[in-house]
């Protein structure tokens, strides 16, 4: 070990214990064209959301004829497709052959109210056309999730409180599986894609051969494996069950192989975290989330987990207020934002929650600007002015490069690394020559400066690009690591 490590560890083991969360629901520019809640979502793996009918307060006629597309790389909704019947309530799906289907639901013009309709609808040519009927079961608020490009299943919902059935998109035919020995009052499901496994969980669980019994406490949920059609009754520990006909919105993440829960409980501004090999719950605190005043649940918003971008959007949805005395609900709020939650932010800072005790010399790369000038320089540590976490050290002349571990960034006025909020970390164009630089904060990921004989331009990559460092301009932030 040399002398710099020797001093830098030396320097380094003085950081304070500190935990802070930056999980935040970002607002996007983008909102629902109203109010919007008892529709359904469905993401074509690209860059479109579809939202399916809806309605602002409840018989409130208009909004239900449509089918919108919200574009993530414009952030904007557009109205996309006619969508005829007044549909709220049913359950929208993608199938990757390119189409979505539109199942069941509430058709408030209809003389039966419940809808038995399956749709089609391709996105392509804006066509919607009906392609079978669920006869003679319902889908209305139910739990759902889909195994491969043909078969979805289904748990009926307020429809068909304790029957799970399936349906294959190549014969177009529905097959009655069995039922559920748990009826939920509104339902929702995850589907843990390499388990194989789905979780249907819901509000006010009651065993379901009788609708009468009372609420089955500790939150029961139906584990249950399509491919071997077995079930069995499991419990997430540290789940705090969904609130009385509140719904949760799901997502699952395949990749890291949890599943999220969006709102549905009292959630004191978080989400909870399933993680799919324990079962264990973690609620992560967001910030700016809807439904963080004690008393409120968020729910029914639509949502959806983009993999490319990391991130959980998450649109519309209804506010309820209950009075904490006496638990009855006070008022609604029918929501019309489009939030995202950035999963890349939220896991950095689930690392960092302990503060490191060391920081890790580096081997300068090209991304990581070499400013070791020690010709000149006393003895000691200095900042890299283009590049916050960067710094470097000076001994008897000769320099060496070092990177602050995690989220840290130098702190010019302590010479150690220290937490971002504590760090002014601004860019100045004070000695550069004209042209385009990276903003040196590295938590910046969408600023960049030009300089111009000395002045200072700030700019703001457009739409959700990032500032890819190494090629100097915006780039998808797919392609860049921020
Ligand atoms: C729209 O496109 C799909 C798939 O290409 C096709 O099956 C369907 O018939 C088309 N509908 C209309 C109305 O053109
Ligand atoms: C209800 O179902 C449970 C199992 O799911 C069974 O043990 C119980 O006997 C049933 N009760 C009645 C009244 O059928
Ligand atoms: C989808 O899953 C079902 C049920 O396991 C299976 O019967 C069917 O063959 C699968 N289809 C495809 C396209 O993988
Ligand atoms: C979050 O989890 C902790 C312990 O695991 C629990 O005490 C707390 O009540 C939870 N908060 C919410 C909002 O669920
Ligand atoms: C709600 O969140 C705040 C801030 O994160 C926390 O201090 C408080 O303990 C939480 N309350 C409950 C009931 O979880
Ligand atoms: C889920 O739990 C397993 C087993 O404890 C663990 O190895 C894995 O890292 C956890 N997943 C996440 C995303 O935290
Ligand atoms: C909650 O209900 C109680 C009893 O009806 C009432 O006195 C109180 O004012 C209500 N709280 C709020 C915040 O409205
Ligand atoms: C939220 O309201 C509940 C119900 O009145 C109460 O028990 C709890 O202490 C409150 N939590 C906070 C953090 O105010
Ligand atoms: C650094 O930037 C922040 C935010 O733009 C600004 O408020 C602050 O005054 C700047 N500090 C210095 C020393 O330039």
């Amino acid at each position: 070990m040399d002398i710099f490590n020797i001093f830098f560890i030396i320097l380094t083991h003085t950081f304070v214990q500190e935990t802070f969360s930056t999980f935040v629901a970002e607002i996007c520019k983008g909102k629902l064209p109203s109010k919007l809640q008892a529709f359904s979502v469905a993401y074509d793996g690209d860059d479109s959301i579809y939202i399916f009918g809806g309605t602002g307060s409840f018989f409130d006629d208009k909004d239900r004829e449509v089918i919108r597309r919200y574009s993530i790389s414009t952030d904007r909704v557009e109205s996309f497709a006619k969508f005829s019947p007044n549909l709220i309530y049913g359950t929208a799906m993608y199938n990757q052959a390119g189409f979505f289907y539109y199942f069941g639901g509430y058709e408030y013009s209809a003389s039966e109210y419940f809808s038995n309709k399956i749709y089609q609808f391709h996105p392509s040519n804006k066509s919607v056309n009906t392609v079978g009927t669920l006869l003679p079961f319902r889908v209305y608020e139910s739990a759902d999730f889909q195994i491969n490009s043909s078969t979805i299943y289904f748990w009926g919902g307020y429809g068909d409180d304790r029957l799970l059935f399936s349906y294959n998109g190549v014969t177009s035919s529905i097959t009655k599986l069995r039922d559920l020995p748990i009826s939920y009052n509104t339902g929702t499901a995850l589907y843990d894609k390499i388990g194989e496994v789905a979780y249907i969980f819901g509000s006010e669980p009651r065993q379901s051969n009788n609708t009468a019994a009372p609420i089955l406490t500790g939150a029961p949920i139906v584990e249950y494996n399509p491919n071997k059609d077995t079930l069995k009754i499991v419990y997430f520990s540290n789940f705090p069950g969904i609130t009385s006909y509140m719904r949760a919105s799901p997502v699952s993440d395949d990749k890291r192989r949890v599943g999220y829960i969006v709102g549905g409980y009292n959630s004191n501004g978080t989400i909870l975290q399933v993680n799919y090999t324990t079962l264990h719950v973690c609620n992560i605190s967001v910030q700016n989330i809807p439904g963080a005043e004690n008393g409120t649940v968020f729910n029914r918003a639509g949502t959806v987990f983009v993999p490319k971008l990391d991130r959980i959007y998450i649109l519309g949805g209804l506010l309820t207020r209950f009075n904490t005395t006496t638990d009855l609900v006070e008022s609604t709020t029918v929501l019309e934002d489009i939030y995202y939650i950035d999963l890349r932010r939220g896991q950095d800072a689930t690392e960092t929650t302990t503060a490191p005790t060391t920081a890790t010399p580096t081997t300068p790369t090209t991304s990581i600007p070499i400013s070791a000038d020690c010709a000149k320089k006393a003895d000691g540590f200095y900042p890299d002015p283009d590049f916050c976490k960067a710094f470097f050290g000076c001994l008897a002349g000769k320099g060496s490069d070092y990177l602050c571990p995690k989220e840290l960034l130098f702190d010019p006025a302590k010479l150690k690394c220290n937490f971002p909020h504590l760090v002014v970390c601004n860019f100045t164009c004070k000695n550069k020559p004209n042209g385009i630089y990276a903003d040196p904060n590295p938590t910046k990921c969408d600023t960049f400066f030009g300089c111009m004989n000395g002045v200072k331009n700030s700019f703001k990559c457009p739409n959700l690009l990032v500032f890819d460092r190494s090629e100097l301009r915006c780039n998808y932030p797919l392609f860049v690591k921020c």
